[in-house]
């Protein structure tokens, strides 16, 4: 038997969950939160896991299945054959494994030809022509089930509704929608007419157009496809290699790539993949890589596929670009701590699919260790969404006698109080507690969801009441003058009575709550729970001294001291004297809180909930659960009690209380499940 690697199977059901997560953001949301690059490597750490612990390949192993589950914003469609997959290849020794492996699976051992296509960046797609009319079209979704999307399909203009007579009866044709460049510099440059937030990049904001509800704006986005490859096809010519395929759609007026070749050799194939990423810059659109197929089809039945991907088929994944500007100077921005972080203000460039002006350079020492100058040539890389990066300068181009950069001394802000290094920190801080540099941030913070969680407080309307001069620090919150609110464009009757509200439902929120709404440096969610309930009151705290919050079991002396130092300040003090009296009396936690206050209905119950309920927030619908005596945990099993489906809920959630008989409650009886504890 093999020998299980220590942790291993602790290591893959984290990454399992992770990667999971990651999918979900990418393919369901359209709204990735890593990089496809750190995305890979997971993928990657996971297969070398696997690969050495063959025992513990889960199915529900991403490496075994593709995406993710559609959204229910869309009607099902069961693909009649599956989309799959790609596997990836990084490096050429990658590629030739793949041929290697390939090959050997072959009676002849001989892959043929090559077909070598780019790999566009953007959202696959199965459109569905019956008799020659354009019937269904659907994204891959999980592979085996997607979202029907023809209304927006029908929206592109380069998608023929209907075939001409010598296309088959039935073709299922696949490829990649994307959005050209030229219509993304289009939508964000109205974006910016309109004082609206820009795209992050033409691949989320294409997945994004195309899974609108309403097609009229889809059909605004400019969207095209590149098809690739067939599903199901009954009738028509005989077809018996990848290319001929690809010549058949194009004759049907199907777009196809113009860049495809098909070569003789995994040489020649490589150097397609080199040439690839050389053009990249010049390509209207989007790629991320180079797709290398093996051309003849009874090749392609021989060697078959996995649960998720060919075998005839690999993705060259290109890394992340890189690109050379003008580093025109290094400034200097506040964060909501007081934390100075110099950036680069940069000649605009186009690289990793957004036009980049600015790059964090994180602090002092890594301006130093990368030697950065203003004024200097400087390499910068993006990978899509990720923050982009100064890689270091070009010295070949730097000027004679460019000075090495010095850190400002003083804060930006009118107040210009010093910004100070302590030992042991690599970060600068203005400590100064009304810099207006810092109040945003601050406010911003103080309002976020884990603090004071004040809804209908974002930061546009932050910093309008800046500029207002309605707040200059967080105690301001509390006395906004509404009349004046009401007046300014933009602020019906109803929504400022939404934030009054809100700011009103704050002032129940916990000991703990407030103290992370404070922004006291060092101090996380966890560390301020931990105070609230060692000292049980904001007085107390105020009144401790440095030994006295030390001796609290995970507060250390660095913790301490901040918090000491924090209540201090005078202008601290003035600012807490300002808030409500309801939080300044405020209780240890919030569990404590309702746990005393709540009738324990759900006592011994288990509910899972899915999909927005009316009312609570995410984490809100859950504390409701628990504050009740009830557990909530994330997924259901046949331990559930019942299944509450809220708005846009999950499919696997709903299928597997089905197949398991659990009660599946709607909104209003869970509402009464939780007054009464009786379930319908
Ligand atoms: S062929 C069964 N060709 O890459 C093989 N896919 O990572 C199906 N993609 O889901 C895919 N360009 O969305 C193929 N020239 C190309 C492609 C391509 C982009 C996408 C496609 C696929 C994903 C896999």
């Amino acid at each position: 038997m093999q020998k299980v690697t220590t942790g291993a199977e602790d290591r893959i059901s984290e990454l399992i969950e992770r990667i999971g997560y990651h999918n979900d953001r990418y393919h369901v949301h359209d709204d990735p939160e890593i990089p496809d690059a750190e995305f890979d490597e997971l993928v990657r750490e996971l297969r070398e896991l696997e690969t050495a612990n063959p025992e513990l390949i889960r199915p529900d192993s991403p490496t075994q299945t593709v995406g993710a589950d559609p959204s229910t914003l869309f009607a099902p469609v069961e693909h009649r054959m599956p989309m799959m997959s790609l596997d990836n290849a990084f490096d050429r020794e990658e590629l030739n494994a793949w041929a290697d492996r390939a090959r050997r699976r072959l009676a002849a051992e001989d892959l043929g030809d090559l077909v070598c296509e780019l790999k566009f960046d953007g959202l696959a797609v199965s459109l569905r022509y019956v008799n020659r009319k354009l019937e269904q079209a659907a994204t891959r979704g999980n592979g085996r089930v997607g979202e029907d999307i023809t209304a927006n399909i029908l929206t592109i203009s380069s998608i023929p509704h209907r075939l001409p007579g010598n296309a088959p009866d039935v073709l299922e044709v696949r490829g990649e929608v994307y959005m050209p460049l030229s219509a993304f510099e289009e939508l964000n440059a109205e974006q910016d007419r309109a004082g609206k937030a820009r795209y992050a990049n033409p691949r989320n904001t294409a997945a994004g157009s195309l899974r609108q509800k309403d097609p009229t704006i889809t059909a605004t986005r400019g969207l095209s496809i590149w098809c690739y490859s067939v599903g199901e096809v009954q009738g028509g010519p005989a077809l018996d290699t990848h290319s001929a395929t690809l010549e058949l759609l194009d004759t049907l007026g199907l777009p196809v790539n113009p860049e495809t070749a098909t070569v003789g050799s995994l040489d020649k194939a490589w150097e397609f993949v080199v040439r690839s990423e050389s053009k990249r810059h010049g390509l209207p659109y989007e790629i991320d890589g180079a797709v290398i197929k093996v051309n003849r089809l009874d090749l392609q039945e021989e060697l078959g596929a996995t649960s998720r991907a060919p075998r005839w088929a690999v993705a060259y994944k290109l890394p992340p670009e890189e690109k050379t500007t003008k580093l025109l100077d290094i400034h200097v921005s506040i964060g909501g701590k007081g934390k100075a972080t110099p950036f680069a203000a940069l000649e605009p460039v186009f690289v990793g699919g957004s036009t980049v002006a600015m790059a964090t350079l994180h602090n002092e020492d890594q301006v130093r260790e990368k030697d950065v100058r203003p004024g200097d040539t400087v390499v910068v890389r993006k990978a899509g969404d990720v923050i982009p990066e100064v890689l270091g300068p070009v010295l070949a181009d730097r000027p004679d006698g460019l000075p090495v950069w010095e850190f400002p001394e003083v804060c930006p802000c009118p107040h210009q109080q010093p910004l100070t290094r302590q030992e042991g920190d690599a970060a600068h801080y203005c400590r100064f507690p009304r810099c207006p540099e810092q109040l945003r941030g601050w406010i911003e913070h103080f309002a976020a969801r884990n603090a004071l969680d004040i809804e209908h407080l974002g930061e546009q309307r932050v910093r309008l009441f800046i500029d207002l001069g309605f707040i200059s620090d967080v105690g301001d919150i509390y006395s906004l003058p509404y009349d004046r609110i009401r007046e300014l464009e933009g602020f019906g009757e109803l929504s400022v009575a939404n934030l009054a509200a809100a700011i009103e439902a704050s002032k129940q929120q916990s000991l703990a709550r407030l103290l992370v709404g404070l922004n006291i440096r060092h101090l996380g969610d966890t560390t301020c729970e931990l105070l609230a309930e060692a000292f049980g009151s904001l007085e107390r705290i105020m009144g401790a001294s440095v030994e006295e919050l030390a001796e609290v079991d995970g507060i250390g002396p660095i913790i301490a001291e901040s918090v000491y130092e924090f209540f201090l300040s005078e202008v601290n003090q003035e600012i807490i004297q300002k808030l409500p009296k309801e939080l300044l009396e405020a209780s240890s936690s919030d569990a404590e809180a309702e746990v005393e206050a709540l009738p324990q209905t759900l006592e011994g119950m288990t509910i899972v909930v899915t999909g927005g309920v009316e009312g609570y927030t995410r984490d809100g619908v859950g504390a409701a659960i628990k504050a009740r005596g009830g557990k909530a945990p994330g997924s259901v099993s046949s331990k559930t009690t019942a299944l509450v489906v809220g708005e846009n809920p999950g499919a696997s959630k709903l299928e597997k209380a089905e197949k398991l008989g659990i009660p599946i409650l709607d909104e209003a009886q869970f509402q009464r499940l939780i007054e009464t504890g009786e379930l319908p």
